[in-house]
């Protein structure tokens, strides 16, 4: 089967499958649910990260950087391609936002930049320093010199692949920290990023994995990953998986609408 086949038929089982707020009987999923998914305090960040992806869809520059194993052998690419096809949707951003907002995490790390639009979305949601990283030099810079022009101080942007970071990185976080993993969307990445992680998780971090269902393999390392004993809250909400390391609860799964 094709990825792109797999990918409609797991949405295809993700939309057939999915529960609302009316089938979830855990009191703490179901406030979340409302809180991040149906936005019931109608959380709303700022315009600039959305101001931030608009200059970047008007940007035909080049991408001078380093190849992170996403592009085709040979082709270029320009900044207006990137923010076009790797950027993740408003939609998807403003949940990650809310999530922030809800935990009040004292540390962020997101793995994967790109231009920087999610890394702002991230600083929006907290009181808390962000630090970013990406494999490519120039769009690590763009982003960088773009979140500084939107007044996004406290963002750190980390020029490095992230093999090379991840357990140093990972060592600096605060309790509760905000881990988001969207880069190299691999099943041996993922569960080797998730075995880092999960080592340093305490109560009330929270691990969110980006694009669970790009490939088999990704599919593959998110149901062991929500199988793994050391998890306790695990929420699917297709584009995004939800870790939340809550230890006084028992562990459960769930596939939610979003
Ligand atoms: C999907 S994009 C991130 C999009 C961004 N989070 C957003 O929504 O605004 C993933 C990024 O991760 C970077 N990346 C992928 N694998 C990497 C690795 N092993 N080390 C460092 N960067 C990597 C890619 O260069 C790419 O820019």
């Amino acid at each position: 089967m094709s990825k792109k086949l797999f990918q409609i038929r797991s949405r295809l089982i993700h939309t057939l499958r999915a529960k609302n707020q009316h089938s979830l009987h855990s009191p703490f999923v179901f406030a979340w649910y409302n809180k991040v998914v149906l936005n019931q305090d109608n959380w709303q960040p700022s315009n600039r990260p959305e101001a931030m992806r608009q200059r970047f869809l008007s940007d035909s520059s080049v991408d001078q950087g380093e190849d992170s194993g996403t592009r085709a052998a040979g082709n270029t690419r320009t900044i207006s391609q990137v923010a076009k096809r790797a950027l993740g949707p408003k939609h998807k951003l403003e949940l990650l936002y809310r999530i922030i907002r809800l935990q009040e995490p004292r540390s962020i790390l997101e793995l994967g930049t790109c231009l920087g639009v999610s890394a702002a979305y991230l600083a929006e949601g907290a009181n808390a320093k962000v630090t970013t990283v990406e494999g490519n030099s120039y769009l690590s810079e763009l982003a960088a010199n773009e979140l500084r022009q939107h007044g996004y101080n406290n963002v750190d942007c980390i020029n490095s692949r992230f093999d090379d970071i991840i357990s140093r990185e990972s060592d600096k976080l605060h309790l509760p920290w905000f881990i988001y993993l969207d880069g190299n969307h691999h099943y041996d990445a993922t569960l080797k990023y998730f075995n880092i992680f999960i080592e340093r998780a305490r109560q009330d971090c929270i691990l969110v994995l980006d694009d669970i269902y790009w490939s088999k393999g990704m599919a593959k390392a998110w149901k062991e990953i929500v199988s793994d004993r050391r998890v306790p809250i695990s929420i699917d909400l297709f584009h995004l998986g939800v870790l939340i390391f809550r230890f006084n609860q028992p562990k459960q799964h769930f596939r939610l609408r979003a």
